[in-house]
């Protein structure tokens, strides 16, 4: 097997320095990626071009000397699976066609893995390619986040759309919910026979699910996803990463039964070492905002969150996406902290 640090994290084995891998690692703040990108006639397109998505997968590598690579592709792959049309549009984001709820047609029986089999080979090419210590990373979208770009159409304040929908309490939505889960576990499993090293499912909205069904979406899909990735003999790490879901984590992080919870930048590490599930591997939380501009609290606060997290089982990272704005030297000096931390 590999020599990974972040395998060897998950196996709670000894490691020399922190592992380190970026969100959005693989994305608009390295300039090469614009020359990849326009190689492709829209971003549905580059997600399901084998070259492009190895290409962009090894971006980051090139700059870095980083601990993983995460296949580039988006969860919204899902989505556009189900013929929502979904479609990116600069300075917008994504839109597609949004369902009435009580839309008695939710497409079932979608054989995803044969829409997305370029995912499939380029995961191939990228295990055979890349040094045996970078960790691959596959990914999906949780059910409820995918479940609120597919009612509202878009990125909206608040899913007001989703949330009504969920209050409503009709089967249609548990039916969405039901068949997103089923596309998840297809896709990641598809990603594991591929070659991902670990998995990792984001809930980019999960801090608008109304605490009263929390276990029910916020929870039970996820924990779903992993049972049935078990049964299907898929037994490699799965990080989870409720964005922003506060003291829910709590619960979460004990009964959602990941490996791992990638922690945004809001949470405090202390509060996350006396709350949460001492079993799993925390992964974060760096604020991305912090790599924009030139910042004398970098060294400061990178060395505050290796402090925190010393001798616990920890995977460095950004809480959230790295953004075109994110400096290249930034980030180099990130990792050279991490990687030269002695305590
Ligand atoms: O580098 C990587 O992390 C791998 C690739 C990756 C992308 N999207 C590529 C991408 C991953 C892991 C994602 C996940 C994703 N996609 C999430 C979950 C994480 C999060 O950010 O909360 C979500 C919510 C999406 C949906 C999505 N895709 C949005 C909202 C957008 C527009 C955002 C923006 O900043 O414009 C995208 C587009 C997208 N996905 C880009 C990339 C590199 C930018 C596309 C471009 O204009 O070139």
């Amino acid at each position: 097997m590999y020599n990974n640090k972040i395998i060897n994290v998950f196996n709670k084995e000894n490691v020399s320095s922190t592992p380190i891998w970026f969100l959005r690692q693989a994305g608009r703040h390295i300039p090469e990626y614009f020359s990849i990108r326009s190689q492709s006639k829209d971003f549905i397109d580059f997600c399901l071009n084998t070259d492009l998505i190895v290409q962009s997968t090894k971006l980051p590598l090139k700059y870095y000397n980083i601990d993983a690579a995460i296949v580039f592709s988006d969860i919204l792959i899902i989505p556009w699976a189900m013929k929502r049309n979904v479609e990116f549009v600069k300075g917008v984001g994504p839109v597609m066609d949004p369902m009435i709820p009580n839309e008695t047609e939710i497409l079932n029986d979608i054989d995803i893995k044969n829409l997305i089999k370029p995912l499939d080979q380029a995961l191939k090419i990228l295990r055979s390619s890349i040094p045996n210590n970078v960790a691959l990373i596959g990914f999906a979208g949780a059910p409820w986040t995918l479940a609120c770009y597919m009612i509202e159409g878009h990125s909206t304040k608040d899913f007001l759309l989703t949330r009504k929908a969920v209050w409503s309490s009709n089967n249609w939505f548990n039916k969405l919910i039901d068949s997103l889960i089923e596309y998840v576990v297809d896709i990641l499993e598809m990603q594991a026979n591929a070659g991902a090293d670990v998995l990792m499912i984001f809930d980019s909205w999960a801090h608008m699910i109304p605490s009263f069904f929390w276990k029910d979406f916020g929870i039970s899909p996820t924990k779903k996803i992993i049972s049935n990735l078990r049964k299907r003999n898929i037994l490699i790490p799965v990080i989870g990463f409720p964005f922003k879901a506060g003291s829910s984590l709590i619960n979460y992080s004990y009964e959602s039964g990941v490996d791992g919870l990638a922690l945004d930048w809001t949470v405090d590490l202390n509060w996350a070492i006396k709350n949460i599930n001492p079993n799993i591997v925390i992964q974060g939380n760096l604020d991305p905002a912090s790599l924009i501009d030139k910042n004398n609290n970098l060294d400061k606060s990178v060395k505050l969150i290796l402090d925190t997290m010393n001798n616990k089982r920890h995977i460095f990272n950004v809480g959230h996406g790295l953004t075109p704005e994110c400096k290249i030297e930034n980030i180099k000096k990130v990792i050279e902290i991490v990687k030269n931390y002695n305590n």
